[in-house]
């Protein structure tokens, strides 16, 4: 599926801000750290890598936990492949993706092989020790679609106060339907909303410290 992408604003230059959802992508402090403190040990990551681990995410955005995830995947388990599904509603451009890839110069190869795929249009990719599946569309109507189960979520919509869709119950239903067993999620917001969504849906639901200056995060694994 081809998409027409939104217009997006860039802070100090080089954060990508949602004009849509007046939001920067990733954080404004140390988007790879936040990133592994949330959804890599939020998710008990990398401990729990195996072949064909499934990672799910809501919201792919620039690409960044993806690549967090590949590149710490590849150092655990080399050979082995990664399985990452994320739903996204509102694409970037292949020329904001790369430019947004500018902030985060680590991760050299895999930056190149993901916007080497990466021409506007959504698919499943085979790239080296991935499997890249990118779902375009609005999660509400794509993920009760997805025949898939992820082993760990990692739920990344915008703030809940201006991205609320991305974070309803019926969703995080949706997203409990999708979880294998065992499985986990962990999101950067401590929102009760959210935290009580999650709850309602069947997981175990932890606020546990968050990274920098946001205080909480929340963990949750799906009750056995
Ligand atoms: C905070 S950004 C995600 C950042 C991303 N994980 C990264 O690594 O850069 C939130 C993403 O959710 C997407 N989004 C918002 N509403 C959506 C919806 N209803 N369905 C699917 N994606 C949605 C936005 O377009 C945006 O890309």
């Amino acid at each position: 599926m081809q998409q027409q992408s939104d217009p997006i604003t860039w802070r100090d230059g080089k954060i990508p801000v949602s004009t849509r959802f007046d939001d920067p992508f990733f954080s404004l402090d140390d988007g790879i750290a936040e990133t592994r403190h949330v959804f890599l040990t939020g998710n008990d990551l990398p401990a729990r890598f195996r072949d064909d681990f499934a990672i799910g995410e809501l919201g792919f955005g620039t690409g960044l936990n993806l690549l967090v995830a590949w590149d710490a995947f590849a150092a655990a388990m080399p050979g082995a492949t990664l399985r990452f599904t994320s739903f996204e509603a509102f694409p970037l451009s292949p020329e904001d993706m790369a430019r947004a890839h500018r902030a985060f110069p680590a991760f050299d190869d895999k930056r190149d092989a993901l916007s080497a795929v990466w021409t506007g249009a959504d698919g499943s990719f085979d790239l080296p020790g991935l499997r890249l599946n990118v779902i375009f569309g609005d999660a509400r109507e794509t993920l009760p679609q997805w025949t898939g189960h992820a082993d760990a979520w990692f739920l990344d919509g915008f703030a809940p106060a201006k991205n609320p869709e991305l974070w309803s119950p019926d969703l995080m239903a949706e997203v409990a339907a999708h979880t294998a067993q065992n499985g986990t999620a962990a999101t950067y917001t401590a929102a009760g909303d959210v935290r009580r969504g999650l709850a309602a849906a069947g997981f175990d639901v932890h606020r546990v410290q968050g990274f920098g200056r946001k205080r909480h995060m929340t963990r949750a694994r799906i009750a056995g």
